[in-house]
This record gives C-alpha cells, structure tokens and sequence, in this order.
C-alpha cells in the first residue's frame, strides 16, 4: 500500500511538472525562468524582457482593444495585431462604398489613417508585488491611487496569483487614439474561415496594421487632430531571417484565462457536463445558421459574423474535452489528489481540504450549470435582449423613447433574421425545458407550455403574435401586453439566481475559489518538483518554446510550417473561404516573389505560417513571436485543435501554437498592400 502510494506520489508529480514549453510566466519574475530559455537558445537578459529602470521588451507589448494583444513595429508608433482582432473596427468603417473587409484597406500616407472610435490601447507602466503591503496593512485603495499618482497612470489594479496567495499591482496607461493603417482583404486575413479556424495545416494571413497616437508631450489624449504618433520607449526590429525547426521562440502578451490547478472535479465538469451541452446547443444554432446562409447571399453576409463567434468556441470545446479524455486529465488528477490526500492526512490545516472542496463543487455545480445551460439556450434566442430590454428599462421606470428603441434595436436586432430565429428559439426552448430541472423553469412559462402543448407551439405563438420585430416604436401599452417581453420577463429572477454563478470559471464561484487558495500553498509545500506559474488572467506573461511540428495522429507527423503553395491547392473560386484575390494567383503563376521567396522541399515559395510549443490562450491573440534575439518572427494568432485542453492540461508533445510568418505579413504588405513605404518605417531592408 505505501508503496502504490510512493509510486503515485512520484509518478502522478512527474506526469503534472511543468515541462520545458509549459507555463506563462510573470515578466517581473522571469529570472526563475532565464537559465532554462538561455539553454533553448534564448541570447537576451531577464532586464531585456521587463525592467523598471529602462526601455525593455514589455515597453513593445500591448493589449489591444478589450481581449487581444498588439505590438509596437516601429519609432512611430506602428502597431501589428491580428485581422481577428481588428476585425470589429475594420467593419465599423466599412460601408457599401468602402469594404474594408472584403477589398482591404491601406492607408498611403498619415492623413488617410482612419480613427477608430471606442478603440483602446493599453500599456503596462509597471508591475509589482504587493504581497507584502497588503499583509502589512496597507488598503488596496492607497496602493492603487499612490501607483496612479506616481507614474500618471489611468489605471492600476492589483491581481491575485495562486488563488489570493500572492497580490501584484499592474500600472497602465490608456491609449485612446487609435487609427487604423492597413488590412488586407478578408480573402487573405481571414483565409480558411471557420473551416480552418483552430486547425493546421493553416494558411491565414491574420494581420492588421494600426497606429497609436499621442499628444504632443508623447501623452496618452482623446482623438485630435493635434496628436502626433506615439513614439514607443521601445519597439521590435523586425527579423526575416525565418524560422527553423527547433529555434527557440518566445511570446509576450496578456493571456486571458486558464485553470491548470484544478481537481477532478472541475475537469469532469468541463468535459463531460458543460462542453457536451454547450456544442450541443451550438450545433443546432450553427446548423440553422449554415443552412440559410447556404441559400442566400445577403444573409451569409449578414449572419457572418455571429456564425463566427458561435462556431469559435463550440469547436474549440470538442477539441478541449477530446484533448481531456485522450490526455485522462480527470484520472490523473484524482491520482495525484489521492497523492496529496495522504501527504496531507496528517496535516490539521490540510487534511480534509480535498472533501470540503469536493462538497463545494456539488453545492455549486447545479447552479452553475443552470446559469450556463440558460445562457446557451434562452439567450441564443436573439430577440431575449431585445424584449428582456423592453421589460427591465420599463421595470426602473424609464421612458423607451422612439429613441431609445431605434439605439436598442440597431444593439439587439442587428443583421437580423426572423426567420432564423424563430427556427433556433423553437430548438432551443425545447432543449432548455429537456434539460433544466423542473424547479429551475419559471413557472409562468410551464403553463405557458401546458397551455400551447409543446414548447414549439408556445415559440410559433410568440413569433405569431409579438409586434416587436415588426413595428417601432412600440407604445407602452403595446410591448408590455407583448408575448416576448412577457416571456422575457419571467426570467427577472432567474436572471438574478445566475449573477451569484457569474464568474469566469466553476472553480471561480466564491463559495469553491475560497478553498484554493489553501489549497495551491498546500501543493506548493508538498509538489517540490512542480514549477508552478499563475493561471492566466489577462495580465501580462511570457511563454517560451521552440518551432516545431507535432504527430497529429500515428504516422502522421504534421511539419512546422506552410506556404503559398499550399494556399493555391486550397484555393477555390467556388468556396467563399478559400477564394484567394487574384493579385495572389497571378504572384504565384508568376513565380516571381522578389526578396520574400525561400527555398521549401527544392521549391521556390512564400513562407505563411509556423508552428511551435508556447503556452498561449485566448487573449494571446496578436501576441508578438519572438525569437532568441527578441526580434519580431512571426504573430500569433490560434492553438491546433488538439491542443486546446491547455487550458487545463498541456501536454508538451502536442500542444502547438499557430503564428502568422512575419514575412508573409511583409509580403502581403508590399505586393498585395502596394505599402511597401510601411516596411521603410518598420526598417525592413
Ligand atoms: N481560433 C482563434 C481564436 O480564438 C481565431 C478566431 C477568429 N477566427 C475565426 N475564423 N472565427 O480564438
Ligand atoms: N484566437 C485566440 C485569441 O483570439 C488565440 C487562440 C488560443 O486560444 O490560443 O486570442
């Protein structure tokens, strides 16, 4: 028995220690990590990466807008980020006249920048940990207006680590004119769709090009046209040296959210519980989707967008909890807690920690999966917001001016389709009655359904006879006898329940995150050998690895990087996510790439995008790829699909990031873009 025990205890840490290419890690605290990334070929210092005494690499990082990441390319300010994450702005300045998503844009001089509206860049001043104040008795408050005086910052927050178990203090500085310099054709940015999103091989060119502007003492200001380009403390040098298989990469930006400290409990959750139901109910949204987009033209345009973000993480998920199963995340994490059970038995501040957790999660789990089953299915349901607006602005006694109801309709009801909707709503409520426990339902909408029969009957009754998707504006007698905001309003407490389980992660609800924060000291003292690095939390980390290929499945080995070519063998007039612009094929049929051709398997090509074994997430998007030099390769833009259980488990041997090549990015900049005068600036030879 002692033995098995031993054998685990020594087994299950070895399977759990973080590896070479795992972790994203705490700039400030990078010299922990310098020897091991000098060995994999890394050349700069740990006062390279983040200093606060002089220009460093973290002074190039930003995060742009409110979930993605952008780095500084030039003295003036030029930002590179992904298309994904422009995207919104791009289309924002897009109309009829002027399709920037479709025909690109490029900016041929300052004056034809475009500002963006409500587009923020944000940049860290300065990180810190205040563990120690905080024990000390100094007030969170004191230590953030002190940080905000002190370095003439907007903003400062201070994040927990571990679980509350350390505290460090962020200073930022926010950028608020941001105008917008190149992007180049969604044939090319968005290249492969949501056919190819989170899968390689992978051929997206997804780059778009900004710039931030300053006012004239180099000061973050409103739009103006006054302000000059921000000049940045410090800027990457481009390389277009390219990659090699097993050169050293490194990528800094602001990953949004993991959990690899989690118990079983908490895997199970996710992959057998939530991730089922939530692709389920995406199925079916997409699957209605697709079809009508299938039959016509306008409304593939119109529900483009909204299929994106629904397909988005419904296949990231499938990929998480098959990437779970195979890897047996929930198995090895009850060894490893049987493990730290048997350490901790003995131990009065540790010993039934596992048990209280355990009964935490069951309390919780319903509640949490009745918040998230409600947001799949009842607010996959367009015109919820629309008519639970109706309900809550009259509820708090407001006037729903005819304003007010045009600025709620374009919000709620943009690009949209009724029929499409009645067909998801019919689906979804069904679903939603199957699914949540009897006691969860509102009462009126019970009857409602015994009185029509069936939860299809009571949906075709409300699009029968609501008059909110025909007739605006709405007197107050007419949308509050309305079947919508009726239905809507039956969700007032339902609604309320689910802000007590709002939080980003099951392991995030109070109730459970309180006892993790013991929990992670109590692995701390015990798991030696673990390297632990902080879940990500949309602050600032560095991850580091090397370019390589993976074995995707026995026998086949998937390499580290694409080409041109293998954009003109999908290219497909036929298929709207592989119609490549024709400047392309005729670059190709010319065969004539100037100073951006290599030599790939004894053929002339284009580099487009590579591969490597850095620890990212969402939020990582736009990351800059650097390699041991810190000079700009590549930008990183998705996971493959295997490797998105990384959240919570990464396994070294198959998880792999996608980035853009850096000199795909100058190639369409220059031949396709005709803005060859940017990479004078960026000062690419
Ligand atoms: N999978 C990438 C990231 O999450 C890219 C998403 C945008 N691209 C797309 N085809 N939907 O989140
Ligand atoms: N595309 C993701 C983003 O928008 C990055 C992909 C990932 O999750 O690794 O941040």
């Amino acid at each position: 028995m002692i033995k098995r025990l031993l054998f685990c205890a020594l087994a299950c840490v070895t399977f759990l220690t973080a590896t070479a290419d795992e972790g994203m890690w705490l700039p400030n605290m990078i010299k922990s990590r310098i020897k091991e990334m000098r060995k994999m070929g890394f050349k700069l210092k740990a006062d390279d990466i983040y200093s606060d005494t002089k220009a460093s690499l973290k002074d190039a990082v930003v995060q742009f807008g409110g979930g993605c990441t952008g780095e500084f390319i030039s003295p003036e300010g030029l930002l590179l980020t992904n298309h994904h994450c422009g995207y919104s702005s791009i289309q924002m300045l897009s109309s009829v006249e002027h399709d920037y998503l479709t025909d690109g844009f490029w900016a041929m001089s300052r004056s034809e920048e475009l500002p963006v509206p409500g587009l923020t860049v944000t940049m860290l001043v300065k990180m810190e940990e205040v563990t120690a104040r905080l024990a000390a008795g100094e007030s969170e408050e004191a230590i953030i207006e002190e940080a905000k005086e002190k370095y003439n910052a907007d903003k400062a927050e201070i994040e927990p680590i571990y679980y509350g178990n350390q505290q460090v203090l962020y200073v930022y500085r926010t950028f608020r004119d941001v105008r917008l310099v190149g992007a180049p054709p969604s044939s090319i940015g968005k290249f492969g769709g949501d056919t190819d999103n989170w899968v390689w091989p992978r051929h997206t060119g997804d780059f778009s090009i900004f710039r931030v502007y300053a006012n004239a003492d180099n000061e973050p200001a409103e739009y103006s046209e006054e302000n000059v380009p921000y000049r940045p403390a410090r800027h990457f040098k481009v390389s277009t040296k390219g990659v090699e298989e097993g050169d050293f990469t490194m990528i800094y930006g602001f990953p949004g959210n993991t959990q690899e400290y989690v118990t079983a409990d908490a895997v199970e959750y996710v992959a057998e519980v939530s991730n089922p139901m939530k692709i389920a109910l995406r199925t079916i949204r997409l699957d209605i989707i697709s079809e009508a987009q299938s039959k016509d033209v306008a409304t593939r345009i119109a529900y483009a967008a909204k299929h994106a973000n629904i397909a988005n993480a419904w296949k990231k998920w499938q990929g998480e909890s098959l990437g779970l199963d195979k890897l047996g995340t929930v198995e090895k994490k009850k060894e490893y807690e049987k493990a730290f059970a048997a350490w901790a038995a003995d131990k009065p501040q540790y010993a039934n920690l596992l048990d209280k957790m355990h009964d935490a999660y069951e309390e919780v789990i319903p509640h949490y999966f009745a918040r998230e089953l409600f947001n799949e299915s009842i607010l996959g349901m367009e015109f919820f917001n629309y008519a639970y607006w109706f309900y809550i602005y009259d509820a708090r006694g407001e006037k729903l001016t005819a304003d007010k109801q045009a600025e709620a309709r374009r919000i709620y009801l943009n690009d949209y389709r009724k029929e499409i909707d009645h067909a998801i709503s019919r689906r979804l409520l069904s679903e939603y009655i199957a699914r949540m426990p009897k006691e969860k339902v509102p009462s009126q909408l019970t009857a409602a359904i015994n009185e029509h029969g069936s939860a299809e009957a009571f949906v075709d009754y409300m699009f029968a006879n609501t008059r909110l998707l025909t007739e605006y504006p709405l007197t107050r007698e007419k949308y509050l006898e309305d079947p919508m905001v009726k239905f809507a309003g039956w969700f007032y407490n339902t609604l309320q329940d689910n802000r007590k389980y709002a939080y980003r992660n099951l392991s995030n609800v109070p109730e459970i995150e309180m006892w993790y924060r013991t929990y992670m000291q109590a692995l701390r003292e015990w798991d030696k050998e673990r390297a632990f690095y902080p879940d990500a939390n949309f602050t600032l980390r560095v991850a580091y690895g090397i370019v390589t290929g993976y074995e995707n499945a026995d026998g086949e080995y998937h390499t580290h990087l694409t080409t041109l070519d293998g954009i003109i063998a999908k290219d497909n007039p036929e298929i709207y996510d592989y119609d490549i612009p024709q400047a392309l094929r005729d670059i190709y049929k010319s065969k004539d790439y100037g100073r951006w051709a290599i030599e790939h398997n004894g053929k002339k090509s284009v580099p487009v995008c590579f591969l490597a074994s850095n620890h990212t997430t969402g939020g990582n998007s736009g990351s800059p790829v650097l390699n041991g030099k810190g000079e700009l390769i590549g930008i990183n833009f998705d996971r493959t699909w295997r490797s998105t259980m990384s959240d919570i488990e990464f396994d070294p041997s198959i998880c792999r990031n996608i980035s853009v090549d850096i000199r795909y990015v100058l190639f369409v900049m220059d031949r396709i873009g005709g803005a060859g005068y940017l990479l004078e600036e960026m000062g690419v030879k």
